[in-house]
């Protein structure tokens, strides 16, 4: 079997690196029950074993990495293969920055010429970039099977370009693998039969997992002094801070939303603690393009980072005392982490991390009012580490054995 994956932008890259490592364990478990079923003799992937049983367990499955370039810094992209143990691309589309129509076009012209090369049996995309989108279409009208890893999430927020993806990918998936069972319930309500729905849990939750300690072993003040914005200081001493991350368009592309969000968090959060804030390459030239930059900079208790990598910013989560974010990846591991988390949205596509469900974030959309009333609440709140139904760290596994043993019915 063969099967091209595709990464594009940074929140991909943890969910591929523990869906690659589970390929190659499905293989060297091949290669093992091979050469146990055949009496000693080695048998090589791919042949039928002698002594029958299920031929497709016999078959290894034959992977290709896929980049298609949409995040191409190396703090936003290379650091993260690095650090996650992260094979090289066999294939990068190089197609960079540039318009939503831009992003996708130039992806499915790039795409297609690779998937009539390889030809394989399926390709499997993760998340909702602009990646995940461009390569399902293209793949379906090669008739070529998607299995989507991480299907089923809502926001039901048309104006996020990533529900237009989640849903685009998922109508045209023919393996929705899910990592909750409200997903699932998404799934039935638009009518996807059973068949092609598995519950496989949170892939990203297999990295963090994977992560945790070498995370936990990393000195925050290295963090801090190691990834600083020029001009920047490191303060001392660091604790208690609170942790923010803001890119999405409805937070950072309009000026009046954004000043009146930075007023509010680099003057008043910071009377109670200092704001470490990494700072995706968007909002950075939103804030210059609006003229508010030199004052953030100027506030010596905001602590303005780069883009910080995987370990770092699992570090920074479990130090924090809390986290103001629009990301959705850092819902889940705050929830899983237990750091009280504020939203900055006014919806989620993942639910199951809010505090009425068990979770640890409550959504606060970019209301100062709201911000305020949900911040000076959650200052009162106490790390509680959650775990939803198999967010156990072995979802990789089952997604490459949902794959193997797919029947189209
Ligand atoms: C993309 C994803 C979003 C995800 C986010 C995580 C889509 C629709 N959005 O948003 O779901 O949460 O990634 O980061 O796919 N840029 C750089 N260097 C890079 C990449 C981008 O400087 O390596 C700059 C470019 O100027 C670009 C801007 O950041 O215009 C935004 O990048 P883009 O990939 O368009 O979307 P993100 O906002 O990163």
């Amino acid at each position: 079997m063969k099967i091209i994956s595709v990464v594009g932008a940074r929140p991909n890259f943890m969910k591929i690196a523990p869906f690659i490592r589970a390929i190659q364990q499905y293989n060297e478990t091949i290669i093992a029950d091979g050469i146990s079923s055949s009496g000693g003799g080695a048998q090589r992937v791919g042949e039928v074993n002698p002594k029958g049983g299920d031929v497709r367990r016999t078959e290894g499955v034959n992977h290709l990495l896929v980049h298609t370039g949409q995040h191409y810094d190396d703090r936003m992209s290379k650091a993260f293969f690095k650090a996650l143990n992260i094979p090289d691309a066999d294939i990068n589309l190089g197609i960079g920055s540039g318009s939503h129509a831009e992003q996708v076009g130039q992806t499915m012209i790039a795409f297609e010429k690779v998937l009539v090369a390889e030809n394989p049996d399926w390709v499997v995309v993760v998340g909702d970039v602009n990646a995940t989108l461009a390569c399902s279409v293209t793949a379906k009208k090669l008739n070529i099977k998607v299995c989507h890893i991480e299907a089923g999430l809502r926001s039901r927020d048309m104006t996020m370009p990533e529900e237009v993806n989640r849903l685009v990918t998922d109508r045209l998936s023919d393996l929705l693998l899910i990592p909750d069972r409200l997903s699932g319930e998404n799934l039935r309500k638009e009518g996807v039969p059973e068949n092609k729905i598995a519950f496989v849990g949170n892939i990203m939750i297999d990295t963090l997992e994977t992560n945790r300690e070498n995370a936990g072993n990393l000195s925050l003040d290295n963090i801090i002094k190691d990834n600083l914005i020029d001009g920047q200081i490191a303060p001392s001493p660091l604790r208690p801070f609170a942790l923010m991350t803001m890119h999405r368009p409805s937070n950072v592309d309009t000026k009046e939303i954004l000043q009146l969000l930075i007023e509010f968090l680099s003057n008043e959060i910071t009377e109670d603690m200092f704001l470490i804030w990494p700072i995706h390459p968007r909002t950075q030239s939103r804030l210059k393009e609006f003229g508010l930059w030199e004052d953030i900079i100027k506030n010596k208790k905001v602590i303005l980072l780069h883009p910080v990598g995987y370990h770092e910013m699992l570090k920074l989560n479990m130090g924090a005392k809390l986290i103001l974010t629009d990301s959705g990846g850092l819902q889940e591991e705050s929830c899983v982490l237990g750091t009280p988390c504020l939203t900055l949205r006014w919806n989620t596509e993942r639910p199951i991390t809010l505090r009425e469900n068990g979770g640890a974030s409550v959504l606060v959309g970019n209301n100062v009012e709201r911000i305020r009333n949900e911040y000076y609440k959650t200052l009162q709140l106490l790390r509680s580490p959650q775990r939803p139904e198999l967010w156990d760290g072995k979802t990789a596994k089952r997604c490459v054995e949902a794959i193997v043993n797919f029947k189209d019915e």
